[in-house]
């Protein structure tokens, strides 16, 4: 442990503060008392230098290119789990110990996965055309309106959190058949977390998959791997904004599904989750590789309100691992048999292979990010785009119940409640 030293060249006077040895990355200043102590502090719009909490479960080493979920590089956690494992890893901080033990949680989470009848009438009172999150967020907060356990222990977020893990694929498959028309299906307990999500989106009334010539289409476990490797990838991050709304809003002593349903909000932004879903727009707007060239001039002139979606991290100054994992998935699933469109495919590599060649990328680090090429694989599952970040919020569920635990049963956590700088009159 070090110090840093704060002089004031207004006044002479000078202020210790202590360095926290991270176990990894870069030290930090511990400025907690820094107001306190010196009357002055800091002002970190969008907080890119600030730590608003210490955490134990996942490390982003941006200059890297880096993810570790509880101190296992991401690619070990893909190679070795299932998406049910990951999340007993990041909620409890210990994956299952065995088959028995994975077994036992993937039937708690099939068991949890019924919605209460009442709830679903929430469904109808949405309109048609709602985009899902706006159902998802809002059917999240009502869940908080029947399952209001005792908060006293750590058991009793364990139980919440297993409870909205197991439900919110069937939140996000009835709030789609909802926005369509289609009746409800129920979950199928004889179907595992990943199987029984497509179940619930693709099944006809009487639980049937569609016909076709060849009999009718099951689910293939090819299918079931590549959502279960996608859901993965995206299970935990950090603090970025809808972890940090989560903690935030859980920081007041609220329900903590009222805080979830917070972090979805947040989610849905452009900016954040909802960037899987404009890929695929603005991917489908380009229409030609002959076009990429006129896209990239476009999203580097500062007069046009136009980003290259899918592109860019506030914290990844090198390629983002979760983007190279998933353009390794996408190859590797097309040449096992899930055909990728071949178009959006070769649109997204020229992007890619322009941008990383151009001096206004390299010279900002921008490198394709988690939400590059998700979308050509869920297009290829056949998920209708406006699901796209309703399959973000499921693979972050365990993420933010593990966050949310952190901050709510950690006694020196505080209420969020920074200062401004005000400048009015
Ligand atoms: N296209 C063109 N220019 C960009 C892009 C982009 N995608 N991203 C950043 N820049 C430029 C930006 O204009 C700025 O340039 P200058 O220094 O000349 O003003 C510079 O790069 C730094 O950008 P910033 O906005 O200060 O960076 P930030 O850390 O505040 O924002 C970001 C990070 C992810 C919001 C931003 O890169 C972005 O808008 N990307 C597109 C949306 C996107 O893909 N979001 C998903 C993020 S990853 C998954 C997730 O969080 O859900």
């Amino acid at each position: 442990m070090g110090t840093v030293t704060l002089i004031n060249n207004e006044t002479g006077e000078k202020f210790d503060f202590d360095l926290i040895d991270c176990t990894r990355g870069p030290k930090a200043v511990n400025f907690s008392k820094l107001f306190e102590t010196t009357n002055i502090f800091s002002y970190d719009p969008g907080y890119g230098s600030t730590a608003g909490c210490e955490s134990t479960i996942s490390y982003v080493d941006g200059k890297n290119g880096k993810l570790l979920y509880r101190g296992m590089p991401i690619e070990e956690v893909v190679s070795k789990y299932k998406f049910t494992d990951v999340a007993k890893l990041l909620i409890t901080g210990e994956a299952p110990k065995n088959e028995k033990e994975s077994i036992e949680f993937d039937l708690e989470l099939r068991h949890r996965s019924f919605l209460h009848e009442g709830l679903i009438n929430i469904f109808s009172a949405f309109p048609d055309k709602a985009h899902p999150m706006a159902n998802l967020s809002s059917a999240v907060a009502a869940l908080s309106t029947f399952h209001f356990d005792s908060k006293d222990d750590i058991n009793d977020y364990q139980v919440m959190a297993r409870r909205i893990i197991a439900k919110i694929t069937t939140l996000v498959a009835f709030s789609y058949r909802n926005s369509v028309g289609a009746p409800f299906i129920y979950p199928d307990i004889s179907r595992g977390y990943v199987e029984n999500f497509l179940y619930m989106l693709r099944a006809y009334p009487g639980g049937r998959l569609k016909y076709t010539i060849n009999g009718e289409e099951e689910i293939t476990a090819l299918e079931i791997e590549a959502l279960d490797k996608l859901f993965i990838l995206h299970a935990d991050h950090g603090q970025n904004a809808s972890t940090t709304t989560v903690r935030n809003v859980a920081s007041t002593g609220v329900h903590p599904y009222a805080a979830i349903s917070a972090g979805i909000n947040a989610l849905w932004g452009p900016a954040h989750g909802g960037a899987n879903e404009k890929v695929l727009d603005q991917l489908r707007e380009i229409g030609d590789v002959n076009n990429v060239d006129k896209f990239i001039q476009r999203a580097k002139d500062k007069n046009y309100p136009f980003r290259l979606m899918g592109f860019g991290h506030r914290v990844y100054k090198n390629y983002d691992p979760r983007a190279k994992a998933i353009k390794a998935l996408k190859d590797e699933l097309d040449k096992k048999g899930i055909k990728m469109d071949s178009r959006l495919s070769e649109i997204a590599e020229k992007l890619e292979e322009v941008a990383l060649n151009d001096d206004y990328f390299k010279e900002r680090n921008l490198y394709p990010n988690v939400d590059f090429y998700s979308g050509i694989i869920l297009t290829a599952l056949k998920i209708p785009v406006e699901l796209f970040t309703p399959i973000f919020v499921i693979g972050r569920m365990p993420g933010w119940c593990a966050q949310a635990i952190e901050h709510i049963t950690n006694p020196y956590a505080r209420i969020t409640r920074p200062r401004q700088v005000y400048l009015g009159e």
